[in-house]
């Protein structure tokens, strides 16, 4: 994998191959997308900011363990694999892969691998049809194999309505290919080392050259930013349809944003409008959005989320959420839980079949079974400097508006008055109410009416 370029025309501090599309970065995809390949080993060449891309792979989990080779200059493809050499060892296949994400699907590799064995091919690439082959070289075939690749600069009129382009997923015979590139020059606008310039040598030689076509949704590689936002779309097109085939309904698959590897049950609809990002994972039945974002979020079967935003929360089977919630880290649901409109919680969980209908904010609080929390209840759990717990027992039923005042428990079947400002702990079926006595004050109205008519 070839991960040491600067990314230069992204403009930005971060390497490119970690940049993320749909969720995860490039390399991660090139990564997923090269299991298909059944790699004994990966080399990934890094460069500038090898240490972040270290950090990053290691997260991930890949095996086999990656190997990584630092290329101290940037002095092209071909000087990247080169540099690659010692690592890659002597076995007999090498594929190499741009770390900027040519998008092949797994298929286009099976197929690449396949016939670059049955034609007893030198090197074999997977090519692609661009909507745009702008600045790209041509590909030149004659029937599977490849005759040349003609920069837009070189190509005759003709060849440039060529619309098929070479991507940089290339398998060689690991021989072939570090014999033929330190013969490798530089002669050419960016003075690199091409690594493209290998199958010009392998040809000569008489070699074979295969040109094996694959599906990229019409874009190759992500250069910039507008090349990051087309691999976007079409990445989520391909995940929106995957889903869609598991038997997940998309009402609008043009605006349902969904990340790689976000795993939904059949039977759920997802709304317009709707983000379903990172490690989200979500049942079976459910209905969620319309506009509504779920981030690390995991949701049980047949629950429904409406115009709502959850973040690393669980929500429990059949629990119903929104509109207009907000689920933060800690947030856990059992089954059968209602959270109604502008309710915030945080770092609680709520009992079976609880409500939290209305205008509420629960944090570090832990709340029993078919409790009822009033309209407007907060729990009052930061007092300046540390945050304390409220405990709820099952059944309680907090009347509207009180304040709970943590660290503070309110026993089994509690119930507390309207209003209240409840400090102290309320005993199992006991009923708490801490507010004025109320003044009625007779004929208050007529009253002040006649006086403001004499003025
Ligand atoms: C490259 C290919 C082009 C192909 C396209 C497909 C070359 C010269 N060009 O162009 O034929 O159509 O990919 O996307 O191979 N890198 C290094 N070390 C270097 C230079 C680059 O590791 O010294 C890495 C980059 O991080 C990147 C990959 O190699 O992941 C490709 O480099 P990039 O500059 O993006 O090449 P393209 O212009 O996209
Ligand atoms: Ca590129």
């Amino acid at each position: 994998m070839l991960a040491a370029g600067k990314g230069k025309r992204l403009r930005s501090s971060t390497p490119k191959v970690l940049h993320p599309v749909c969720g995860r970065p490039l390399l991660w995809h090139v990564l997923q997308t090269v299991r298909a390949a059944r790699p004994t080993k990966i080399v990934i060449v890094v460069g500038p900011g090898a240490d972040d891309v270290r950090e990053a792979v290691a997260s991930w989990g890949i095996t086999p363990a990656p190997i990584f080779v630092e290329q101290t200059e940037q002095l092209g493809t071909g000087h990247a694999v080169l540099a690659a050499e010692r690592a890659v060892g002597r076995v007999t296949e090498v594929l190499v892969a741009n770390g900027d994400f040519d998008p092949v699907r797994p298929e286009d590799l099976r197929a690449l691998l396949r016939t670059h064995r049955r034609t007893k091919s030198a090197a074999s690439v997977v090519t692609a049809e661009m909507d745009e082959p702008g600045g790209y070289g041509r590909v030149i075939r004659e029937g599977d194999r490849l005759v040349a690749i003609h920069e837009p600069a070189d190509a005759s009129g003709a060849e440039l309505g060529i619309r098929e382009g070479a991507t940089n997923w290339i398998v060689f015979r690991r021989a072939d290919l570090y014999r033929a590139l330190p013969l490798v020059g530089r002669e050419n606008r960016q003075r690199e080392h091409y690594l493209k310039d290998v199958y010009e040598i392998l040809l000569d030689r008489g070699e074979r050259v295969s040109a094996v076509r694959g599906e990229t949704g019409g874009t190759i590689g992500a250069n910039s930013r507008a090349g990051l936002a087309t691999l976007e779309e079409v990445l989520r097109s391909r995940i929106n349809a995957a889903h869609m085939d598991a038997g997940v309904t998309l009402l609008d698959p043009a605006t349902t944003y969904i990340d790689a590897g976000v795993k939904i049950g059949p039977d759920t609809v997802v709304l317009p409008l709707t983000f379903l990002e990172g490690d989200t994972v979500i049942g079976r039945g459910c209905r969620i959005g319309p506009s509504t974002r779920l981030l690390d979020t995991r949701v049980a079967d047949a629950a429904q989320v409406t115009f709502s935003v959850a973040e690393g929360a669980r929500i429990g089977r059949g629990a119903d959420v929104g509109p207009f919630a907000r689920l933060r880290p800690g947030t856990v649901l059992a089954a059968g839980v209602h959270v109604g409109s502008y309710v915030e919680i945080k770092a609680s969980s709520i009992g079976r079949d609880t409500k939290v209908p209305h205008l509420s904010y629960v944090g570090d609080a832990t709340v029993g079974r078919r409790a009822n929390i009033g309209a407007a209840t907060v729990t009052v759990n930061y007092d300046g400097y540390d945050k304390h717990p409220t405990v709820i027992g099952d059944d309680a039923r907090i009347g509207s508006d009180t304040m709970l005042v943590a660290p503070v428990k309110v026993g089994k079947g509690g119930v507390t008055g309207a209003g209240s400002v409840i400090t102290k702990d309320v005993p199992a079926g006991a009923l708490a109410v801490e507010r004025g006595e109320q003044r009625t004050v007779k004929g208050y109205r007529r009253r002040r009416d006649s006086e403001h008519r004499g003025s």
